[in-house]
């Protein structure tokens, strides 16, 4: 049994396995510029975060309707939890497909239909984070969160995501401000590229719980210790950093440094198509790479849960993290843990 654990940044897009893309390429009558998933896979190289960026975007043009959405986040439900995934929070980019001439309601049904589906069919909780798109203006996060207004319910929180270098969170406090004011959770990407000011203005000017990565809080050590005292949680991914060259190596990653010095880190996949491995596969690199031993893991793994908005159900928090503190590791699946 795999260690049980939350996967709290997650992009649904970024689970498009190449398979998938072919398929619902040839359902929806679409052509891709690649012959086959080996071609697909072989464009995989990233130079930084917009040569992902720029792949993953064209690739998301597969995703048309209602089906096309539910189908992709019950696949990466079905393979986060077959690698001890107990709760996942769920990221989705609504201009990524809105631009496209897809509606919000069509995403936003597709998507639901898994995630309600999820407690029975797979063991999973989960929430959905809706995303803005860093790189385009404040007045189309604006729009996106009013045409959101139907699906509030459904809903936990906003976040920011997409090219960070020069584009600082501050632009987007007028909107986070309304996403407060609508009863929504903040969470925002900041540090992955960009510089350390971007995590105090996504904390002091948008009011985010959660910093996304975060990484490059190390740079500056009164910010490292806010963050210590304050007790922020980072939702750090250590695969997409290699890939995305963040770090150099995953051997090189500071996560065991980011634990000693007392930040709330988590472990997270990003975008397990384009980066190498889900949750489980990632716990597993982070332990090989890094020498993590179980009392390591399992950090990791109750701050997920710490980390995760589960306060409407503190008791699958509370029962989940017994869980965590029960495991015994002797019975792990090395291959998936
Ligand atoms: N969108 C999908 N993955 C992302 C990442 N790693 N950073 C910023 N935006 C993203
Ligand atoms: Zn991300």
């Amino acid at each position: 049994m795999p260690l049980p654990k939350a996967e709290l940044h997650l992009h649904i897009e970024g689970t498009l396995e190449p398979g998938l893309a072919f398929a619902l390429a040839a359902r929806n009558g679409l052509t891709l510029p690649y012959a086959d998933t080996g071609e697909l896979r072989r464009a995989y190289l990233f130079q930084d975060l917009q040569s992902f960026l720029d792949l993953y975007y064209e690739l998301m043009a597969v995703l048309r309707t209602e089906d096309d959405f539910a189908e992709l986040a019950d696949a990466y439900l079905a393979r986060a939890a077959a690698q001890g995934v107990r709760h996942a929070e769920i990221f989705f980019d609504p201009q990524a497909h809105t631009a496209r001439g897809v509606p919000l309601a069509t995403v936003v049904a597709g998507l639901t239909r898994a995630l309600d589906a999820a407690p029975e069919r797979h063991g999973v909780s989960t929430r959905l984070i809706m995303c803005f798109l860093r790189d385009l203006s404040a007045e189309s996060a604006m729009e996106t969160l009013e045409a959101a207004r139907p699906h509030l319910d459904r809903i936990t929180a906003v976040g920011l995501d997409s090219a960070e270098a020069g584009h600082p969170p501050a632009k987007f406090k007028e909107v986070y401000e309304a996403a407060a004011a609508l009863g929504l959770r903040r969470v925002a990407h900041a540090g992955e590229e960009g510089p350390p000011s971007y995590i105090r203005e996504a904390l002091d000017v948008l009011g985010v719980e959660r910093i996304d990565h975060g990484l490059r809080c190390l740079e500056d050590t009164e910010l490292v210790d806010r963050l210590v005292r304050e007790r922020t949680p980072l939702t750090l991914c250590p695969l997409s950093n290699v890939r995305l060259r963040a770090v150099d190596t995953l051997a090189d990653h500071p996560l065991p440094r980011m634990m000693d010095a007392g930040l709330l880190c988590t472990v997270n996949s990003d975008d397990p198509a384009y980066f190498g491995g889900y949750v489980g596969d990632t716990f597993h690199a982070v332990r090989e790479a890094l020498d993590l031993g179980p009392e390591r893991l399992r950090e990791l793994a109750r701050n997920s849960f710490l980390a995760a908005f589960l306060d409407d159900d503190e008791e699958r928090r509370a029962r989940l993290i017994a869980e965590v503190d029960a495991y015994d590791f002797a019975t792990e699946d090395t291959a998936t843990g």
